[in-house]
């Protein structure tokens, strides 16, 4: 038998030789603009990679909340929610989470992976036909996987295949990005919900990306939950999932993601009441509008700020990401297995905390280094 040492090895060795090689690279920025060290040396960059859309991870509001936090409650939570870990500010941020969402209630994981792990393990269970859309987020899939339901894989916002896969069934489960990851389309919400409250299905909605959009008809009656991540529009770390308060009950009692794992740390916590809140107000709104305007300026219309430049060849894809770096530019290229073979793009994710000016620049590169705009 090969040693393990030496199965390892051989196995990175194959990911390397397919040219798939990956490693972190440290970027030393409080927003957009830092130095990104790679093999040559530090070199300044405007990075347009991050989820931080609307720039509230470094917000005066959210850090100042953050380090209130740590002096109230210290670094760690120490525990379980169940057990001794739940703070006054784990429960208020359920709260405001709740309301924001125009739902009964709202459970708080470690992030938003594990709050879809927590969701799909507990309800898309055997016997149940769950329904999931091909261009999920990977934690959608080990969610489903956990679940161990029934689970067909539809073509992408295929409304009418989510209607033949629920004919006849007993209990389901459609579960769906809003905005897809790696291509920054949406889901056709309206038509889902419709299917399912036509099927009595559960629908689970995981809104990672919503920030522009879309919106959710909260008094539709369908059976929805919605997931979402404080990591990416709220500027810190986290996950929840609102929904009424039988399903919020019954994960609280259920969910291993919830239940086996210490609770948030107090500050991550307050950090992202702090951004909600920010959010939630006028000035939420401007940020927003900031958003909008920068995503029109590289792709008139396009519904979400992750904008896909699909380049087609691996290759292709390095050489533009290489040529917008050279320029200053931090615009990763997304390949395989990330995404299909033939599809490999530039992926650009743009943030109200970008200057009009560094979007400006975005789009003179594109049209030079890949001779076309989003
Ligand atoms: C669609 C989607 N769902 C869930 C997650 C996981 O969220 P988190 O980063 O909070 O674990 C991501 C993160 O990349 C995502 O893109």
């Amino acid at each position: 038998m090969t040693p393990w040492s030496q199965w390892v090895t051989d196995q990175c060795a194959r990911i390397a030789g397919a040219g798939q090689w990956r490693r972190p690279r440290d970027l030393d920025a409080a927003g957009p603009t830092g130095s990104l060290a790679d093999d040559r040396a530090e070199r300044p960059v405007v990075s347009f990679a991050s989820n931080d859309y609307l720039g509230l991870t470094q917000h005066p509001a959210v850090v100042a909340a953050a380090h209130a936090a740590l002096d109230r409650w210290g670094a760690g939570s120490g525990a379980a929610r169940l057990i001794v870990g739940s703070r006054p500010v784990h429960t208020q941020l359920e709260t405001e989470l709740a309301a924001w969402k125009g739902s009964e209630r709202a459970l708080l994981f470690p992030t938003g992976f594990a709050a879809n792990l927590g969701v799909l393990s507990t309800l898309a269970t055997p016997g149940v036909r769950v329904c999931s859309d091909e261009l999920n987020h990977a934690s959608i899939i080990d969610g489903c996987r956990l679940g161990r339901g029934d689970v067909r894989v539809y073509r992408h916002r295929d409304v009418s295949a989510v209607d033949e896969l629920l004919q006849g069934t007993e209990r389901s489960v459609v579960v769906t990005d809003t905005v897809f990851s790696m291509d920054g389309d949406v889901a056709p919400v309206d038509d889902l919900l419709d299917v399912c409250a036509r099927h009595h299905a559960l629908l689970v909605l995981d809104e990672a990306h919503a920030v522009l959009g879309p919106t959710v008809d909260v008094a539709h009656g369908a059976d929805v939950l919605r997931v979402g991540t404080l990591s990416k529009t709220l500027g810190s770390l986290g996950g929840f999932v609102t929904g009424s308060s039988p399903f919020i009950e019954f994960l609280v009692n259920r969910a291993r993601p919830f239940i086996f794992t210490t609770a948030p740390t107090p500050a991550d916590t307050a950090a992202a009441l702090a951004a909600l809140r920010v959010l939630r107000s006028t000035e939420g709104d401007a940020l927003c509008a900031t958003l909008r305007r920068h995503v029109d300026r590289i792709a008139p219309g396009h519904p979400s700020p992750i904008i896909p430049l699909v380049l087609g060849d691996e290759r292709r894809a390095l050489a533009a990401s290489a040529a917008l770096l050279e320029r200053g530019l931090l615009v990763p290229a997304i390949r395989p297995p990330t995404v299909a073979p033939g599809t490999s793009r530039l992926r650009i994710a743009l943030s109200a905390a970008h200057t009009d000016h560094q979007v400006a620049l975005l789009a003179e590169a594109l049209q030079e280094t890949v001779g076309q705009a989003a």
